[in-house]
């Protein structure tokens, strides 16, 4: 054969086997939901506005549709927006859907441990454990709801304290709500000037500003090139260390106290399990779990219940005549010489309407928390491989305006029917939906109804300005809603 003949031939077969590829690969990416076409090892990255990630995705669901997909570098981002589309993959597809992501950061510092970041037997078996712990009455002798109650008075006490001055609350709110956990994994709650409490605050707040930074999203492309560059990953790593250190205490201290008969709270309950377990050749009660478990019951209950309290209470000022007619509820169904309990919830259609309207408008995790493939699927018509990162858009689902007459806007309307009776709507879903709902659901709404009644039974509140200049907005540009900052006054009432 002559080298030319040679070479048009090898040149014929390589260009046949290119183009065969490239049509598999367009074939390929036909199947794969919609998205911005990306470019080689970068993906999408330098089409998207990491600073307003929540508007970008959202944008996606007008551009593209319920279901669309961006690269992340080479990670495939599978995006979700509207509550029917939430549904059918969580609900409908639950078991496909219930992974989370393996993550560079997480990966770090939780080690593969702990119910928040674990996939497959491990997550079970601590999702399991938790839940049932954390029921009304898990831990022996005290309920959930005396513990919030307990909480619920001292935050009063220290608001009545500053009485005629105006102040910001926020400080309070997440020692309030991280005492309930305290009293919920380690027995007591903590005085609220005690100082190792403060300083585990003040580590727990550090340590959650950095892992939802913008930082820790690029972190997550480029790990192997960051690691090395001065960052907040030092700082990130020590906090850890420290909190494990505490953490690590309280159990050593629970271990030399415990009463098997007489479990006092979450660390005994594990700690009682790990002496059922011990002789069983494989087992998931063990120390690392335990701490991590502990670390993540702190991390995802402080922020998340704390910032929809501040939120209720910013609304709140916004809308006096909302908070008479609760108060005139209040007075009603409880009067003011008891605390209020959870029984009287059911009892009070307008202020569980107005509660549930809050966390709507609030929408404080509007991204909800990643979850991921466990094996290859379809929704919608789409391929969706194995490992892929999902998105549920819960912003998209509390803001539907098939499910909310008008999302924009806050109205008690959106969970009231006209006998003034409390409507429910399945859209409502600030925990999310399906097998990794949050597992503090229970807890943080007995807390929300508790805390509010409980001050609005005690206290008028008064903003430092005129009512109609508040702006109950969210804090711009950012990953999570916030309120804007405020300061607020109670008086006796
Ligand atoms: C208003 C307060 C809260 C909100 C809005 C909230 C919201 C959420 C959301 C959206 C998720 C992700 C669920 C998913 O993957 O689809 C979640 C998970 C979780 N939440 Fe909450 N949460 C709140 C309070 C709490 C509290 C008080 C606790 C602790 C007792 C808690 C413990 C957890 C845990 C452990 C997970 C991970 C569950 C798993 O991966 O299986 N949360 N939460
Ligand atoms: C409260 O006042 C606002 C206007 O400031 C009004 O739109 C709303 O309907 C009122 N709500 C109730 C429950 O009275």
């Amino acid at each position: 054969m002559e080298l030319s003949a040679f070479g048009t031939l090898l040149l014929v077969f390589m260009l046949t086997f290119l183009v065969t590829m490239w049509v598999r690969s367009k074939r390929q990416q036909s199947k794969f939901p919609p998205g911005p076409t990306p470019l080689p090892f970068l993906g999408n990255i330098l089409q998207i506005n990491f600073k307003n990630i929540v508007e970008e995705f959202v944008q996606f669901g007008s551009k593209y549709g319920p279901v669309s997909m961006a690269y992340l570098g080479h990670k495939k981002v599978v995006i979700l927006n509207g509550y029917d589309v939430v549904r059918e993959a969580f609900l409908e597809n639950g078991e496909v859907f219930s992974d989370r992501p393996s993550l560079v950061i997480p990966e770090m510092v939780f080690k593969g441990h702990g119910v928040l970041f674990t996939n497959g037997e491990r997550w079970k078996q601590m999702r399991r454990f938790s839940l049932s712990t954390l029921r009304n009455f898990g831990m022996g002798k005290r309920s959930l709801e005396e513990r919030v109650q307990e909480e619920a008075r001292c935050l009063g006490e220290e608001f009545q304290k500053r009485s005629g001055t105006f102040f910001d609350p926020t400080f309070f709110l997440s020692l309030t709500v991280s005492n309930v956990v305290c009293s919920v994994v380690f027995e007591d709650r903590y005085d609220y000037e005690d100082k190792d409490f403060l300083d585990m605050l003040a580590l727990m707040k550090e340590t959650f500003q950095i892992v939802s930074s913008p930082w820790a999203q690029i972190f997550d492309l480029a790990p192997n090139l960051f690691k090395h560059l001065p960052g907040p990953l030092d700082r990130l790593l020590k906090n850890f260390a420290k909190l494990r250190k505490f953490v690590m205490d309280k159990v050593e201290a629970h271990e030399e106290t415990l009463d098997e008969n007489c479990p006092r709270d979450y660390i005994d309950c594990f700690l009682i399990k790990m002496r059922l377990e011990k002789d069983k050749p494989i087992t998931e009660f063990n120390y690392e779990n335990l701490i991590y478990n502990l670390m993540h019951l702190f991390l995802a209950a402080t922020e998340t219940t704390s910032t929809s309290l501040r939120y209720a209470l910013i609304i709140l000022l916004k809308y006096p005549n909302i908070t008479k007619k609760m108060q005139k509820e209040i007075d009603h169904i409880i009067g003011n010489s008891r605390c209020p309990s959870l029984e009287d919830r059911i009892r009070m259609p307008f202020t569980d309407a107005v509660i549930h309207e809050i966390q709507r408008f609030a929408d404080i995790a509007p991204l909800g928390l990643p979850r991921a493939t466990n094996q290859d699927t379809v929704l919608r018509g789409y391929h969706i491989p194995k490992g892929a990162t999902v998105f549920p858009m819960l912003t998209s689902v509390l803001k539907d305006s098939k499910y909310f007459k008008d999302p924009k806007i806050f109205d008690p309307g959106h969970f009231l029917d006209e006998k003034g009776n409390m409507k429910k709507t399945e859209a409502f879903i600030p925990f999310s939906i399906g097998k990794r709902v949050c597992l503090g659901e229970g807890l943080a709404r007995m807390e929300i109804f508790l805390f509010l009644t409980h001050l609005l039974q005690k206290f008028d509140l008064k903003c430092d300005k005129d009512h109609e200049d508040i702006d109950i907005s969210p804090i711009p540009n950012t990953g999570s809603h916030a309120p804007r900052p405020y300061k607020m006054s109670v008086t006796l009432r």
